[in-house]
C-alpha cells in the first residue's frame, strides 16, 4: 500500500502496480473519501483515464504505460492497443509519450511490465528533480499562487508545480499558497488543498475570479503545471491558466511552468497544434448532480487553454529551468 497521507513529503502515490493489479486513488472521490480502485483489465484502465478517476498529465502517462503493459500481456496487438489508449484523452502529451515508450519496449523485446514500472519510477525521479530546481524560487515569507492540481495526485509522488513547494517546505521555508478552486471540476479546491493540508503547507482556497485581487496585493510567484508544451513555449494547461499568466505579466509577477520533458511535444511547433479537450456541458450546468443552470441554456466547457510562451518566465524541468522556446 503506497497511500500514506498522514505526513511526510512523498507519501501520496496516485498510481501503482501491485500483486498483478493496477491500483489508483479514485480522484473523483477526494477529499471526502480516500478510495483505491484496482484492475487487471487494460480497457478498464483506459476507462479510468477517460472518466478522470486518474487525471493530471504525468499520472495519465503512468496509467497509460500500465494499460499498455496489461494489454500486451493479455495478447493484444500493441499498435492497436496503443491507438485505443491514446484516444482516452486528447491534450496531455504524457499519454502519447508513455504509450510510445511501451510500444518501443515491446519492439525491443523488453518485459513490458518492467518497462512500465521503470517509466513510473522515472517520472517520480523527474518530479523530485523539478522540486529541487524550482525550490530556490520560493523565498521565506513569499505568497505563491497555483491553479488546478499539479501535485502528487497528478504526477509521480512529488508533483510538478507542487514539487518546488514541497522541497522548499522540507528545507524549512515558510510561505503561503493561494489555491484557485479551478472551476468546473474543482481540482484546486478538492485535490491541491487536500495535498497541501497533508504536507502542513499554509494555504487558502480562492475563487478563480479572485486571482487579480490577490496578485495585486502581493503574490510573489505563480507556478502551474502543463498538459502539453509546444516547441516555441506555448503550452496548454487547465482552463484559467491563461488568465493567470496575463495577470502575472500585468502585475510583474514571475510566472513559471513546472513539467517533465515528457510533457514537451516536439511535433507541436506552437500552441495552435495542441488539441483542446471539450468536456460535457453538465460539468458546468450542474453541481453535485443537481442542475443549477436554466433548462435550455447551453454551456461551453473547454478543459484547457493555451498560454503563449511569451508570458512564461521559465519552465522548471528535471534538467533545470529553461526559457520559453529553449532547448529541452
Ligand atoms: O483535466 P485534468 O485534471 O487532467 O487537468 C490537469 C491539469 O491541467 C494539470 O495542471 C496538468 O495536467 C499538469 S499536472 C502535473
Amino acid at each position: 500500500m503506497k497511500v500514506k497521507v498522514a505526513s511526510g513529503v512523498q507519501d501520496i502515490r496516485a498510481v501503482w502496480f501491485e500483486d498483478g493489479r493496477l491500483k489508483l486513488i479514485d480522484q473523483r472521490k477526494l477529499p471526502l473519501s480516500l478510495e483505491i480502485v484496482e484492475t487487471e483489465d487494460w480497457r478498464r484502465a483506459v476507462e479510468m483515464i477517460r472518466d478522470m478517476t486518474v487525471r493530471g498529465a504525468p499520472a495519465i502517462g503512468i496509467t497509460a504505460a500500465y494499460a499498455m503493459a496489461l494489454a500486451v500481456r493479455a495478447g493484444e496487438e500493441p499498435k492497436a492497443a496503443a491507438l485505443c489508449v491514446k484516444a482516452a484523452r486528447p491534450t496531455a502529451y504524457d499519454l502519447f509519450y508513455a504509450v510510445d515508450r511501451i510500444v518501443d519496449a515491446f519492439a525491443a523485446g523488453e518485459d513490458v511490465l518492467r518497462a512500465a514500472d521503470a517509466y513510473a519510477e522515472e517520472i517520480v525521479e523527474k518530479c523530485l528533480a523539478i522540486g529541487r530546481h524550482g525550490a530556490s524560487l520560493i523565498a521565506d515569507g513569499m505568497k505563491v499562487m497555483t491553479h488546478c492540481n499539479a501535485g502528487a495526485l497528478a504526477t509521480g509522488d512529488w508533483g510538478t508545480a507542487l514539487a518546488p513547494m514541497r522541497v522548499a517546505h522540507a528545507e524549512g521555508r515558510r510561505f503561503f499558497v493561494y489555491v484557485s478552486e479551478t472551476r468546473p471540476r474543482l481540482q484546486g479546491m478538492q485535490l491541491t488543498a487536500w495535498e497541501l493540508l497533508q504536507e502542513g503547507i499554509e494555504h487558502a482556497i480562492i475563487p478563480d475570479s479572485a486571482s487579480a485581487s490577490y496578485m495585486r496585493d502581493g503574490v510573489g510567484l505563480v507556478i502551474t503545471g502543463a498538459d502539453r508544451i509546444a516547441a516555441n513555449g506555448d503550452f496548454a494547461n487547465k482552463i484559467g491558466t491563461l488568465d493567470k499568466a496575463i495577470l502575472a505579466r500585468h502585475f510583474g509577477i514571475p510566472f513559471y511552468v513546472a513539467a517533465p520533458i515528457s510533457t514537451f511535444d516536439p511535433n507541436a511547433a506552437d500552441g495552435s497544434a495542441i488539441p483542446i479537450e471539450c468536456r460535457a456541458e453538465e460539468e458546468m450546468t450542474c453541481l453535485g448532480g443537481q442542475r443549477l443552470a436554466p433548462l435550455g441554456s447551453r454551456a461551453l466547457n473547454p478543459a484547457f487553454d493555451v498560454t503563449p510562451g511569451s508570458l512564461v518566465t521559465g519552465f522548471i524541468t528535471e534538467s533545470g529551468i529553461i526559457p520559453p522556446g529553449g532547448q529541452f
